[in-house]
């Protein structure tokens, strides 16, 4: 039995044959809009059923019952708002009940918006609950105070998906299900990821592998901030390691084109939905899941699972603390397995695993693979 979607059905909102064609042409007689790439990495969320079961720009209430409650409607948990931000001076031009023509940040006429309502949500409130901080330093926060103030709600019809680097790897939700079936997997466990796979990532992937029957390394590759990894760089990891290190009957390699929130708990459960869409029945959280800075607690992400009934959120996280390798175990391992101190376990943080690979060295075996360090040095040589 293939995974039920978020909320009952796959949603798929492009538009194709004579439907498309007539859309394109109607298009071109719209007001229109023109949305950023975060915006437009959105609308491909909704269009290919990775944000099931939303059909278009969340409305107000959606958006108010996933602030409150995390809840997009009974029986549907949702913690983040998917929206669509305008200025005041641009909602001022539009009707509601009227057909928007959405123009992405490429110039390509993606979709159109049946807009339903226009509203308005405190800027504060908002990243005070989805962020739990309204630090502007917090990369989604200065997001959130940057953009709108109005938010447009509706259904949308898709006329391009959205392209991206890598992609015949960008398999969408329907595609990884059909994979799924067709290597007869039934427990499936994907790990998301937004950096290079090192040991400690490796190690929680094989150990979740042990008990399923097929890995999705689904890495994010929508937007990230700045001074993440390039997606290029990270995607020469990912290829180095799994043609060497990982089984290829039981693994399988995708991208998800979904933006990087920051939002560490609540990102956890948007992230673990978003897999579920895709397909996948078990998804890992370790520690400082989807996190930026300390504004998360390490375990966060995992204690906020505990605010929700399993079977409305359909998908098992697998929970895994800090891992590292210990030098006196001779293996990888986490505070929860390993009885030795901290002197004997190899620790690196990420500035430091940065100074090393610009002055072109490695960092240790245990804490990342050669092919891995190989490809970082490279990068970082040149950046
Ligand atoms: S994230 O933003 O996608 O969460 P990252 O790519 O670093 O960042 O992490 C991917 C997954 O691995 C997340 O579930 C994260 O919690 C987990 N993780 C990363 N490093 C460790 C570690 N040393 N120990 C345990 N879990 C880790």
């Amino acid at each position: 039995m293939p995974m039920t979607p978020h909320g009952g059905a796959l949603i798929n909102r492009i538009l194709t044959g004579a439907a498309l064609a007539a859309a394109q042409e109607k298009a071109r007689t719209l007001p229109k809009i023109t949305v950023d790439a975060y915006t437009a990495f959105d609308i491909d969320g909704i269009a290919k059923g990775m944000f099931s079961p939303l059909t278009g720009f969340m409305n107000e209430e959606e958006t108010r019952n996933a602030l409150d409650k995390m809840y997009l409607r009974p029986g549907i948990p949702w913690t983040i708002p998917i929206l669509l931000a305008v200025s005041q001076q641009e909602a001022d031009r539009l009707e509601t009940g009227s057909e928007i023509a959405i123009e992405d940040d490429r110039g390509t006429l993606a979709a159109i918006l049946h807009l339903s309502e226009k509203f308005s949500v405190d800027k504060r409130e908002l990243a005070e609950k989805v962020y739990r901080t309204t630090d502007e330093a917090h990369p989604g926060v200065a997001r959130t105070f940057a953009i709108g103030p109005v938010f447009l709600a509706g259904e949308l019809d898709v006329l391009q998906a959205r392209e991206v680097e890598f992609q015949e790897l960008n398999l969408t939700p329907a595609e990884t299900r059909a994979a799924f079936e067709a290597r007869g997997w039934k427990r499936i466990v994907a790990f998301q990821t937004r950096n290079p796979i090192h040991r400690a990532h490796e190690y929680l992937t094989k150990c979740a592998l042990e008990i399923c029957d097929g890995l999705l390394i689904h890495p994010l590759m929508g937007t990230t901030k700045s001074d993440d990894i390039p997606g290029d760089v990270r995607m020469a990891c990912y290829k180095a390691l799994l043609e060497k290190y990982y089984p290829a009957d039981h693994t399988m390699l995708s991208i998800m084109p979904v933006n990087m929130r920051y939002a560490g708990p609540r990102e956890a459960i948007l992230h673990a939905i978003v897999r579920k869409n895709y397909g996948c029945t078990h998804f890992i959280v370790g520690r400082d899941h989807a996190g930026v800075g300390n504004y998360y607690g390490t375990y966060d992400a995992h204690y906020i699972f505990d605010e929700f009934d399993a079977k409305e959120l359909g998908i098992t996280p697998l929970f895994f603390d800090h891992t590292f390798f210990c030098k006196a175990c001779g293996n990888m391992a986490s505070i929860k397995t390993c009885p030795h101190g901290k002197d004997h376990h190899v620790f690196l943080s990420g500035t430091k695993v940065r100074e090393m690979l610009s002055r072109g060295e490695a960092p240790p075996e245990e804490f990342t693979r050669h092919e891995v360090a190989e490809a970082l040095i490279r990068w970082a040589r040149n950046a």
